[in-house]
């Protein structure tokens, strides 16, 4: 069976999304992915001899290494989430974010479309191009209302512009060349193995060190959230039955301040870690300057994937983030390594130096 191309896959989503590929689908997989500061292949354990599996460390905007890996492994598709994906990153240094989320997906855009080409009968017929989004393309809601697939495009932050930059070369892509897309974008996501920058897990560990709980402004703005396997399912779902040039918006239907969400992480570590002393997480928040040009409220119409695809969400926002902060309670090793920058030496340690 022809291998699905991931790229992106040693990071928060694409490891999801190839945890339940290795899991549930007889996909062999590439995982095509940098190993940026957020790349983690400990988020793969076990896949180190697993035959259905190969790992390239590899950049999208590498145009000779990607047609490379194309002539070698002949995809059937690629799902495409590599990204430089934190906006108070994008906001601090921009660059990176041109190179990757727009060159990258230019790059791998014309990789894939000169392999594509190439193709004729069933492998052609079948291919496809999936790119993974965002719904921070849409820009911020006032109050009320929802994000639906025809919501202009008002991207505010250097990630959410970048992201809305590869959005667009993917839609004129399909338009143009009838290169074979579908594309997605999702609310925010939590779940295991995110990088301790964002907010959920940045809280949780915060909370069991001792430190500060810093909360932006007045923690009013407000996420829709996501756990991050319904999101990988979704991927999945689109990737094999989406129409070809359609987009589809995916959203957990669970709107939150950042407050809500702190509060509600608070009182589950009451109960799953109490202190020695008994004192609420709660304690611990502390207010800090706004981010500039931060976006008010997300929330995402995800009915045109659930009536066309038939997806839904199967976790609640409590019972997806008890399991979230009961795994980062039960993997110390992981946070231990990223806390420390160990996992950045993880190939080495696994494969010992490369030339
Ligand atoms: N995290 C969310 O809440 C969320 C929500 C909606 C959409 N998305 C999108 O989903 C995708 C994945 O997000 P994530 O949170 O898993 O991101 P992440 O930052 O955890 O992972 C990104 C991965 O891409 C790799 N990468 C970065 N630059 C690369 C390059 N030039 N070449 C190859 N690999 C490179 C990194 O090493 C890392 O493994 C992104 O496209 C993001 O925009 C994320």
């Amino acid at each position: 069976m022809s291998p699905i191309f991931v790229t992106g896959g040693a990071g928060f989503i694409g490891s999801a999304l190839i945890r339940l590929l290795m899991a549930e689908s007889d996909y062999p997989v590439v995982n095509i992915d940098k190993l940026t500061y957020a790349g983690n292949l400990a988020s793969l354990p076990g896949l180190l001899t697993e035959p259905m599996y190969v790992f390239s460390q590899t950049d999208i905007c590498d145009r000779a290494a990607l047609d490379r890996l194309f002539d070698q492994h002949n995809p059937a598709g690629v799902i495409h989430l590599a990204a430089e994906s934190h906006v108070d990153r994008s906001i601090h240094g921009p660059g990176e974010f041109i190179q990757t989320n727009i060159t990258g997906t230019y790059t791998l855009l014309e990789a894939a479309r000169a392999y594509w080409s190439g193709l004729s009968g069933e492998a052609r017929a079948r291919f496809r191009f999936h790119h993974v989004s965002t719904d921070e393309v849409f820009g911020s809601l006032g109050e009320t209302g929802l994000f639906t697939e025809s919501h202009p495009y008002q991207p505010n932050s250097p990630y959410s512009a970048s992201k809305a930059a590869s959005d667009h070369l993917v839609r004129a892509w399909h338009h143009t060349y009838g290169f074979p897309t579908v594309m997605t974008n999702c609310s925010n996501n939590y779940g295991p193995c995110q990088f301790p920058e964002k907010l959920i897990p940045l809280m949780i560990l915060n909370a069991v060190a001792g430190k500060p709980l810093p909360i932006y402004g007045k923690g009013d703005n407000v996420r829709d959230w996501l756990y991050v396997d319904d999101h990988a399912r979704a991927l999945r779902l689109v990737f094999e039955k989406g129409t070809l040039g359609e987009t589809y918006n995916i959203g957990g239907h669970n709107e939150k301040t950042n407050l809500e969400v702190v509060d509600t992480l608070c009182a589950l570590l009451d109960e799953l870690k109490p202190q020695p002393d008994g004192r609420p997480y709660a304690t611990q928040k502390t207010s800090v300057a706004d981010r500039p040009g931060h976006d008010k409220r997300y929330a995402i119409d995800a009915s045109k994937i659930s009536h066309e695809l038939g997806w839904t969400p199967t976790e609640t926002f409590e019972t997806g983030l008890r399991k979230t902060v009961q795994w980062y309670l039960d993997n110390p090793a992981w946070v231990a390594h990223v806390v420390s920058g160990d996992y950045r030496n993880w190939l080495t340690r696994n494969y010992g130096e490369r030339t």
